[in-house]
């Protein structure tokens, strides 16, 4: 089986994938894609051996160029981990419940346009919520609301700040994430 990765940022969500994968080669990491010319993703990717791609806004959504790069893949499942555009029609279409994302928190809370890394950590902070996590879910036209595929919850103690109550987000990320793909493709 193959996926392929979409990510715009950082990319330590698409390492974690590519080391698991490494290890567990029933599936493959095809390529990353991003959106984002100088996001470090790419320089993981090079020192990972994953190839890579970068496209712009107009081959993303106004063409078929992405699609027919995907299809050319034989991708089984598109990974989002850190991708901040929203999927075009074409692609979710072309893909049907075969593209998933990871959301930094306990969806539907903390969803939607505009809510993504920080911010959402800030939010879940200054609304004094007590627990906090992820969710894993299939991606539709719209930001944060595809069915839920899966969650895990971490708790918020009045001494975390956003910074680490992001980094006890990201701890469930890497522990679970790879294991939902897994899952999914078995
Ligand atoms: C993750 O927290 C993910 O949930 C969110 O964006 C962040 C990406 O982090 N969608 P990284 O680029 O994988 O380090």
């Amino acid at each position: 089986k193959q996926i392929v990765i979409l990510a715009s940022g950082s990319g330590s969500n698409a390492e974690n994938i590519i080391t698991h994968f490494q290890e567990h080669p029933e599936i493959q990491v095809a390529a990353v894609l991003t959106n984002k010319k100088e996001a470090k993703v790419l320089e993981r990717c090079d020192r990972l051996q994953i190839p890579a791609f970068y496209f712009n806004h107009t081959s993303f959504r106004d063409s078929d160029t992405v699609v027919k790069f995907l299809q050319g893949l034989s991708t089984d499942l598109i990974v989002l981990a850190g991708f901040l555009w929203k999927i075009p029609e074409n692609i979710i279409s072309a893909f049907p419940n075969k593209i998933i994302n990871i959301h930094p928190a306990l969806l539907p809370k903390y969803g939607g346009k505009g809510m993504y890394g920080e911010r959402v950590h800030q939010a879940v902070k200054e609304n004094g919520e007590t627990e906090t996590g992820i969710t894993i879910h299939y991606v539709n036209e719209h930001y944060d609301e595809g069915a839920i595929i899966f969650q895990a919850k971490t708790t918020v103690n009045p001494s975390d700040d956003a910074d680490s109550i992001a980094e006890k987000v990201h701890q469930l990320e890497y522990e679970h994430f790879p294991k939902v793909i897994e899952k999914l493709l078995s």
